[in-house]
């Protein structure tokens, strides 16, 4: 006979068949004769119930939270109303012990902070099944959505030579004996006698290879880790996170941005559809923490509410100027409500600012478009106002910045000025610069940072609590 996952066997109305289960114990009460466990595989978030009638002594001592269990029984139906059915067990074989005394969790709520400090066994937690199992569908349904629309999926390195687009400071890659390195005739370090015989990083994002794959297979993304060594201790960064970077021949600002909005509408939809009981618990588990906060810092919409109101509503799309004026005239600038006024045109918008357009004015999602081109990358497309490029970010609730992106500049000459203008070595790039120089095509592309999509779906408040291993300043435990 075949172990049963706990999904299917809760689905199943074939009563009084032997089944098999296995799984972790989550919690036990013993009564007279009898005692009832809650099993936990992984597979859902319910536990199935677990009857064992005059069980010996010894069983009960074994049968501590935590322990692992295989059970052979019959599937019956249940006298109690909170489940259709039971195991009713004839045989129960301890797998794994499970240390009372030691085993950090209980059937009890554990801060998010001491879990973190044990992230090797938050996975057995309620709150933590639930998060992965929607992390994994999320994954899914991005390779689902651009499978169905025809796009490659590309793997682009992620050690590299170049600095992409000074989306931040990068962590080397070295072999060399960081003690004693080998120097050059003008003492700085040989990177000549290093493993690649130069200077090597982690990568901070697949875009520019992605642009050489999109440039000849016209629809293609990536899916990969990227790194980012800046010291932001906050609760929206990741030194170690995961970004899909879509890039596509023949598109421009616009194409670009309907393809945001149809992906992010399209990805909520698919876990509204495919992980209702996780959502459920993460609503609720939601509606709980917001009790505890004062009633100004609420958000009047349940989890759910929030991702129907997007799902079904269009995003707001203005230009950076607009964003400023709305901005700069609120009330809440009057008041110098916000940690970094808004004073004047120029200035790069802080997370405090995009929250307010987005849960404030606007109260929907919003894509900003037309920054000025000092504070973006040098690939963004230049407007003829020689001021502002054609970049992109989507913005939302809670999160602030969701997806970053652009139509990029297909102008050689235009490039080459604006790589020049921002010291980009020309010479080490010449392999992007080839796209352009052979058969160039007007192009566009963004990149959704996996995490922030996960906060946003879970209802969780920090990232560090949506990947399984953050990795943040300070922090590599595990
Ligand atoms: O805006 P960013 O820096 O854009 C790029 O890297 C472009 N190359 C993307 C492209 O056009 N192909 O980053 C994109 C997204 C951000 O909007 C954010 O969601 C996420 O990546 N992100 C981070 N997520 C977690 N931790 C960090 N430190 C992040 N930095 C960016
Ligand atoms: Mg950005």
């Amino acid at each position: 006979m075949n172990r049963i996952k706990i999904i299917d066997l809760l689905k199943s109305t074939d009563f009084d068949k032997a089944v098999i289960v296995k799984g972790w114990i989550r919690n036990k009460r013993f009564s007279k004769n009898v005692a009832f466990i809650a099993l936990n595989d992984g597979s859902t978030i319910n536990n199935v119930q677990i009857v064992i009638n005059n069980p010996e002594d010894e069983l009960i001592s074994k049968c501590t939270v935590g322990a692992s269990l295989s059970v052979e029984g019959k599937w019956v139906q249940s006298q109690g109303s909170k489940q259709a059915g039971e195991v009713a067990a004839d045989k129960v074989e301890i797998l794994g012990l499970a240390d009372p005394d030691a085993y950090p969790l209980q059937p009890k709520k554990h801060s998010l902070e001491f879990l973190r400090e044990i992230a090797h066994l938050r996975f057995r937690t309620n709150t933590f099944g639930a998060i992965f199992r929607v992390r994994h569908a999320m994954a899914f349904a991005i390779h689902k959505f651009f499978n169905d629309k025809g796009f490659v999926y590309i793997n682009t390195p992620l050690i590299t030579a170049s600095d992409a687009e000074g989306a931040g400071a990068m962590f080397k890659v070295t072999t060399l004996d960081i003690d004693n390195p080998p120097r050059n005739e003008e003492g700085k370090v040989d990177y000549k006698q290093d493993f690649f015989g130069r200077d090597t990083k982690l990568t901070v994002s697949g875009q520019l290879e992605g642009e050489l794959a999109a440039t000849a297979l016209s629809e293609i993304y990536t899916f990969g880790p990227t790194f980012r060594a800046e010291v932001s201790n906050t609760t929206r960064h990741l030194a170690e996170f995961w970004m899909i970077e879509p890039e596509m021949a023949f598109y421009d600002i616009n194409d670009n941005m309907d393809l945001a909005e149809e992906m992010l509408k399209y990805l909520i939809k698919y876990a509204l559809d495919n992980c209702a009981s996780d959502l459920e618990f993460l609503n609720n588990r939601l509606i709980e923490e917001e009790k505890t906060k004062p009633v100004n810092e609420r958000s009047g919409m349940t989890l759910i509410e929030k991702l129907n109101f997007v799902i079904s509503n269009p995003f707001a799309r203005i230009n950076y100027t607009e964003a400023i004026d709305i901005l700069q005239n609120s009330n809440h600038n009057k008041k110098k409500k916000f940690k970094y006024p808004i004073d004047k045109w120029g200035i790069d918008l802080q997370s405090e600012h995009e929250r307010y357009l987005v849960e404030h004015h606007f109260k929907s999602p919003v894509i900003v478009t037309g920054y000025p081109k000092e504070i973006k990358a040098f690939y963004m497309k230049l407007n003829d106002d020689n001021k502002t490029v054609k970049a992109m970010d989507v913005l939302f609730p809670q999160i602030g910045e969701i997806i970053g992106g652009s139509e990029r500049e297909a102008d050689y000459n235009k490039l080459v000025t604006r790589m020049r203008e921002m010291g980009v070595p020309e010479k080490q790039m010449s392999w992007y610069l080839d796209t352009r120089r052979f058969g160039s095509v007007p192009h566009s592309g963004y990149g959704l940072g996996f995490e922030r999509l996960i906060l946003f779906v879970t209802g969780m408040s920090n990232i560090r609590d949506v990947i399984p291993f953050p990795r943040t300043p300070g922090n590599a435990e595990f």
